[in-house]
């Protein structure tokens, strides 16, 4: 098993902070923040300083316990410290709506704070606990999603990605990515295409970043090209992350996704989601469910600052889309590759 060469922690809990990669300034620097407050936490969320599914689960999970902090020094009831705590916690999970991973890390430590006999002072120290258990528990899952991934991986297959389900999406190894590293240790001839992901360019800026970091051969291409090579007969396997999986499969990830699994279909090219079970939210029958994030224009009108279209145009901004489950070859998980129909294999990898 490979690992991350570069050993970056994306966030990581600092004794009495959580220290993150600024991902808003990558490739041109690499450089970390401290998120010392819970707003600070809720902003840095909002505004992608931290990003993808899996990281901020665990920077929700580090959120809550930077409100407690706060709320110790208050010297409330705990009565009332429960209370306000609470209260943080679910205005955390407004930061971003899509991925199910932050609700679920937050809802954690709110069943961690409401079954918790201990004192004030107790109770932050389990909640801080159980942040870096969610953290180390992050790695391990991407190693076996890697693992049982790799196994898909032909001899001297291209794999095409979309968005970056990374290291930096993650605490380390990655998802998607983390199926690419495991399947380079076993076979260095596999090559990674890389979509750049407009608007905001991640994997263009991230994903290129971190696989040239490991010395993967990766090519940049513009979002529209992947059909074109897939026809060309370039691309062997689609392996992408996600932000949220239905009880039916139906999976969304960052906008453009769908137009991938689209092309691979038609081209008869398997397109996989490799994602840990933190991110099938069973709640839900269907994708039509899934709350998409609407983002500022901006994002769209605009590279580096600069505009790049016609000021006063409209604009329409969804962060994700949903892959219909009937695209989907495989999801591959920490329990191994869940197959269709998925309505089954997901029921009963939850059963187990
Ligand atoms: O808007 P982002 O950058 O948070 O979107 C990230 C993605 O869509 C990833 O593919 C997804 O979160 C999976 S990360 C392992």
């Amino acid at each position: 098993m490979t690992e991350f060469k570069s050993k970056i922690k994306t966030i990581e809990w600092q004794d009495t902070y959580s220290r993150m990669v600024d991902q808003t300034i990558l490739p041109k620097k690499f450089e970390y923040v401290n998120i010392t407050g819970g707003q600070q936490m809720y902003d840095a969320i909002k505004t992608m300083i931290v990003r993808g599914a899996p990281a901020i689960g665990v920077a929700g999970a580090h959120g809550v316990v930077l409100y407690a902090q706060e709320l110790e020094k208050e010297h409330l009831t705990r009565e009332e410290f429960i209370r306000r705590l609470i209260d943080r916690a679910d205005y955390l999970i407004t930061s971003r709506p899509t991925a199910v991973n932050l609700r679920w890390a937050v809802e954690q430590q709110k069943d961690l704070i409401k079954k918790s006999t201990s004192d004030i002072k107790g109770i932050v120290e389990e909640l801080k606990l159980n942040g870096i258990k969610l953290e180390n528990e992050d790695i391990e899952i991407n190693k076996k999603i890697g693992d049982y991934g790799a196994e898909i991986v032909p001899k001297g297959a291209t794999i095409l990605t979309h968005c970056n389900a990374g290291a930096l999406a993650t605490v380390g190894y990655g998802t998607a990515l983390g199926v690419v590293r495991s399947a380079f240790a076993k076979d260095n001839t596999i090559q990674v295409f890389a979509d750049e992901t407009r608007p905001r360019q991640q994997g263009a800026r991230i994903t290129t970043f971190e696989l040239t970091m490991d010395g993967i051969p990766t090519t940049l291409i513009s979002d529209g090209m992947g059909a074109y090579f897939m026809k060309k007969g370039m691309i062997d396997l689609v392996v992408v992350g996600a932000d949220r999986i239905a009880a039916n499969g139906d999976a969304a990830n960052k906008i453009g996704t769908y137009s991938v699994a689209i092309a691979a279909k038609y081209h008869n090219i398997p397109f996989y989601i490799a994602a840990p079970l933190s991110t099938i939210d069973t709640s839900i029958k269907t994708g039509d469910e899934i709350v998409i994030e609407e983002r500022s224009h901006e994002e769209v009108t605009h590279i580096n600052g600069d505009w790049i279209c016609a000021q006063g145009v409209n604009v329409i901004n969804p962060g994700f889309d949903v892959t219909p489950h009937e695209l989907i070859a495989g999801i591959i998980t920490e329990k191994g590759i869940l197959r269709p129909d998925y309505k089954k294999s997901i029921a009963e990898v939850f059963a187990k």
